[in-house]
């Protein structure tokens, strides 16, 4: 009670200003105690930002005593005098989760604020306990406010952000307000220029979660990279009573049932033989029940132990050496039009991957939702993940770079349990700059020192050898900074016919695994023409016997995902009949429809399947 009372105290002295910084994020958001707050939210557009600025653009949340006109209060009218200009449950509703530009015409282009507001009743299942707002993802600047107050802001669009509003939370009309900003900033991670739609709003899941007054905020559990038969890790406890306190850290099918006890910082490490462990892998994809349980709570996971490293050319998985089947993929649902964010979505996807014969995807260029990583890690497919730095990223700009980590931050702490994940990736098609060199040098550090047990890689550019046209080589000072060498390449598309593939000789000097992450053309599906026509499906299918013919000619390449599963809409993509504002490089049309050049991947895998 005492907690709360202070609470109040800050409340009075420092107005609605932002009191809640974003807090640590509730791993394992998937088993915990959690009421959903999905479904039909009130929104209203907002262009202007009329309901965040007053008319001297000074933000009401920053002001001791805000006008009623500040959305983010839910103001109803006292008195029939009362002037208030909104109102939000008169308003229209939006889908939770979902963009709003695929579920209203007038919102296909939108890009701008629309402000989203939901009521609810709580009540706790035990009065102690804690209580948490979590968010999946929201695209992409973020202001959230419980019952009138600000938790506080986050940015970027594609990983998972929690507030404590334990202390805010009434049993009876309770209303979260969201403010979603998805205007593309100079400044922002990705930034002004991507060639995949700017969806807008809560794309993902919005949930309550309980936790008990002193709580599991945070574990690493793995196989040891330098052990494998040892399984090591950490649990970081958070609340009133972190002190010595006894966690109970099972895996019964292991008999492990170890008790440990937390620092004066509520820090657990720890090293557990383990001599009988099936390991995880894409031919295997073994989990185990993990069991978490202190005196206030229980948490279970599903763990794959495995160990991934490379060696020389090669890339090991459990010290087999392992190809990388892949195939890319952006995060559109192929059930609906927007962006992806359900199981049945992820499953879609990871079973078209499967169909064509992959044991690897990447992620483009973004992180995804939750469930495609929890399924790849059911299904056995190795995993790329990518943070969004994006082609023109603002290098010099220190908090673009804050931005940049702050995210990988978010990525690596929701996914460091997935054994799917193999590889983090820094950025995409970047230019070899000194600033950008600086830039992803850094941001390596950072990856490693968060997670220094998977690998590094990011997707260069390839360039002339010694200005000979038909030499092509990786010179780029990153490719030092990585464990694995990618680049993607577009030879036969962007850069001659599919027949000058024939003409290339590559000269990949680094002593690293290569993967080749993006190849491709675009095709419409159903048109049929000559290999020449471009569009046809036929064009795209010489393009892959073509490539596919080169690739087997270069030595290192351990791997390949090319670009990529499905189209995917893009707003650069405008030639009328063929595009209409889709990227056709898909192997299956928006529609699922299987284009020629599927089955020209999926024999090429079948074969590189039988020959391991
Ligand atoms: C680039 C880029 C992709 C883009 C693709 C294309 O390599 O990485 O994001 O969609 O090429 O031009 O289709």
């Amino acid at each position: 009670m005492f907690r709360k009372y202070l609470l109040l105290l800050i409340v009075t002295f420092s107005g609605v200003s932002s009191i809640f910084a974003q807090d640590q994020l509730l791993v394992n958001a998937y088993n915990r105690t959690t009421t959903s707050l999905n479904g039909n939210w009130k929104y209203i557009i907002d262009p202007y930002e009329n309901g965040y600025y007053n008319y001297r653009y000074e933000p009401f949340d920053q002001q001791e005593h805000p006008w009623a006109s500040a959305f983010f209060l839910n103001s109803k009218p006292k008195s029939p005098s009362d002037l208030i200009e909104y109102d939000f449950d008169q308003m229209d509703e939006l889908n939770v989760p979902g963009d709003w530009n695929s579920q209203k015409a007038e919102l296909l282009y939108y890009e701008g604020t629309v402000w989203y507001k939901k009521s609810f009743d709580y009540t706790f299942t035990k009065k102690e306990h804690r209580l948490f707002l979590y968010f999946e993802a929201s695209n992409y600047k973020t202001e959230v406010y419980f019952n009138g107050k600000k938790l506080g802001t986050h940015i970027g669009g594609f990983t998972p952000f929690n507030f404590e509003v334990t202390d805010l939370v009434k049993e009876k009309d309770n209303f979260v307000v969201v403010k979603v900003d998805n205007k593309r900033l100079k400044e922002g991670i990705p930034t002004l220029n991507t060639d995949w739609w700017n969806y807008g709003g809560l794309t993902r899941d919005v949930k309550l979660i309980e936790t008990g007054s002193t709580f599991i905020q945070d574990y690493f559990i793995q196989l040891n990279p330098e052990n494998n038969q040892q399984i090591k890790g950490y649990i970081q406890l958070k609340g009133d009573d972190i002190e010595q306190q006894k966690i109970q850290l099972s895996i019964p099918e292991l008999k492990i049932n170890r008790r440990l006890k937390t620092d004066e910082k509520g820090f657990a490490t720890f090293e557990i033989p383990a001599k009988k462990v099936q390991y995880w892998s894409d031919e295997n994809p073994y989990l185990y029940q993990v069991i978490l349980e202190t005196k206030e709570e229980k948490l279970k996971d599903q763990i794959g132990f495995r160990t991934i490293r490379t060696k020389g050319t090669q890339i090991l998985l459990n010290d087999t050496p392992v190809y990388l089947r892949g195939i890319s993929i952006h995060e559109e649902s192929p059930l609906r039009d927007g962006r992806g964010y359900s199981e049945a979505d992820a499953k879609q996807l990871l079973e078209w991957a499967k169909e064509l014969g992959c044991n690897y995807v990447r992620l483009a260029h973004y992180p995804h939702n939750e469930h495609m990583l929890r399924l790849a890690d059911q299904m056995g497919i190795l995993v790329w993940e990518e943070n969004p730095v994006y082609w023109t990223i603002d290098w010099e700009n220190p908090s673009t770079y804050q931005n940049a980590e702050n995210q990988l931050a978010e990525l690596i702490a929701r996914d460091k349990n997935r054994a799917s994940v193999i590889i983090w990736s820094m950025a995409n098609e970047t230019p070899n700059i000194p600033a950008r060199n600086n830039f992803l040098n850094k941001l390596a550090q950072f990856a490693k020192s968060k997670d220094a047990t998977r690998l590094i890689s990011a997707a260069l550019e390839q360039k002339n050898y010694k200005d000979n046209p038909l030499i092509r080589t990786i010179d780029d000072p990153f490719a030092d900074q990585v464990d694995i060498l990618s680049f993607n390449e577009y030879i036969g598309w962007y850069d001659g016919l599919p027949d000058k593939c024939q003409k290339i000789t590559w000269k990949i000097e680094q002593n690293k695994p290569v993967l080749i992450s993006e190849f491709g053309a675009g095709a419409k599906k159903g048109l049929y023409g000559d290999k020449n026509t471009r569009w046809t499906e036929e064009f795209q299918e010489d393009l892959y016997v073509q490539t596919l013919k080169m690739i087997d000619g270069i030595a290192k390449i351990q791997g390949i995902s090319p670009w990529i599963l499905v189209d995917f809409k893009s707003p650069r993509r405008v030639l009328p009949v063929i595009q209409d504002g889709w990227n056709r490089k898909g192997l299956i049309s928006n529609d699922g429809q299987k284009k020629k050049a599927f089955y020209i991947l999926q024999d090429y895998f079948k074969k590189k399947a039988n020959s391991e």
